[in-house]
């Protein structure tokens, strides 16, 4: 049997999974009760095939948005390769927030095309079938769940919206505990697996919830300020973990530390008043004279 507590978080997932067919407990039964629909779990997964012939995952071309005139996106274009992970910097106000919200189907761009492979056009797409697709992302405030375990936050992620947790629960298989195992292994938790995760240090929670993206199986994670108030060992802990998942799988990590930025070592782009500034090595940036300008005033 599953505790209440186990069924309270589970129906919080779903809420914040699918708010629009879980606004309550008593709407979720109501939906299993229905008659006239065949329930979205025993579907299967929408989970398209993504053509990346030419090694390009991502397109974002000449996308803008305004904001009651205000042009927060101008003429933005972005390609991430497969396997790469892409640091985005930029001063506060850069649009690298709304770039996330366009790719994640949150915010509607005014102009433009995004791609995910050669045939996905995210802007057809809503947020739940851009998830679907292989789109995950990591907002700034770690959103675990506190009052059950490191290994139940898995188990909960790993069903996702495919099923109700104490189904799925009920039947987890071989595999899936092993891709449990895997994950924990890369996230470093695996000590931990058995504590709620309440429990965690802040910079834990981080992984874990980076440990739950990871329980989708997404080809593109964007990840938003990721270090923010991380210790410096947690900091170097978490670029370790994001350059081993590069690779795999494509991450797009926005952070403002440019020590973290450094220490992942890969490619940068500036991004200033919604449109790209510079692209390039860390180095090549930081020596650029337009970025300099921006970033200092010179
Ligand atoms: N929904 C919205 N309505 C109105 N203005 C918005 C909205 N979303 C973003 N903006 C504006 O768009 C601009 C870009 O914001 P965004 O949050 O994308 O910047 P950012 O680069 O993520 O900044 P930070 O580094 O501070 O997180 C800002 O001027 C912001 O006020
Ligand atoms: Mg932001």
């Amino acid at each position: 049997m599953m505790s209440k507590t186990l069924w309270l978080e589970s129906m919080k997932y779903q809420k914040a999974q699918h708010p629009e067919t879980t606004s309550s407990g008593g709407d979720f039964l109501h939906e299993l009760t229905r008659r006239d629909q065949v329930f979205s779990f025993l579907k299967p997964p929408y989970n398209p095939k993504v053509d990346v012939k030419n090694g390009m995952l991502l397109y974002v071309e000449g996308v803008s948005v305004s904001f009651d005139g205000f042009k927060a996106i101008n003429d933005l274009n972005l390609y991430i390769k497969e396997g790469e992970l892409r640091c985005i910097i930029g001063p506060n106000g850069a649009g690298k927030t709304t770039m996330m919200d366009i790719i994640t189907g949150k915010t509607r761009p005014d102009e433009g095309e995004v791609w995910l492979g050669q045939q996905l056009d995210l802007l057809k797409m809503d947020e739940a079938q851009i998830a679907n697709a292989g789109i995950g992302r990591k907002f700034q405030k770690p959103t675990v769940f506190e009052a059950i375990t490191v290994w139940e936050n898995l188990e909960l992620a790993m069903a996702g919206s495919k099923t109700t947790w104490h189904l799925f629960r009920a039947r987890l298989t071989g595999e899936q505990k092993c891709d449990i195992e895997k994950v924990l292994a890369l996230i470093g938790l695996e000590t931990q697996y058995a504590m709620l995760a309440g429990k965690l240090s802040h910079g834990q929670k981080q992984w874990l919830e980076i440990g739950m993206l990871l329980m989708q199986k997404p080809k593109l994670l964007l990840v938003d300020e990721p270090v923010a108030g991380m210790t410096h060992q947690e900091m170097d802990r978490t670029a370790e973990l994001l350059r081993s998942l590069a690779g795999d799988h494509s991450i797009v990590v926005v952070e403002h530390d440019m020590e973290f930025v450094r220490s992942i070592a890969s490619t940068v782009t500036v991004l200033h008043q919604g449109h790209v500034l510079a692209e390039g090595s860390m180095k090549d940036v930081q020596e650029n004279p337009k970025v300099r300008e921006v970033y200092l005033g010179q």
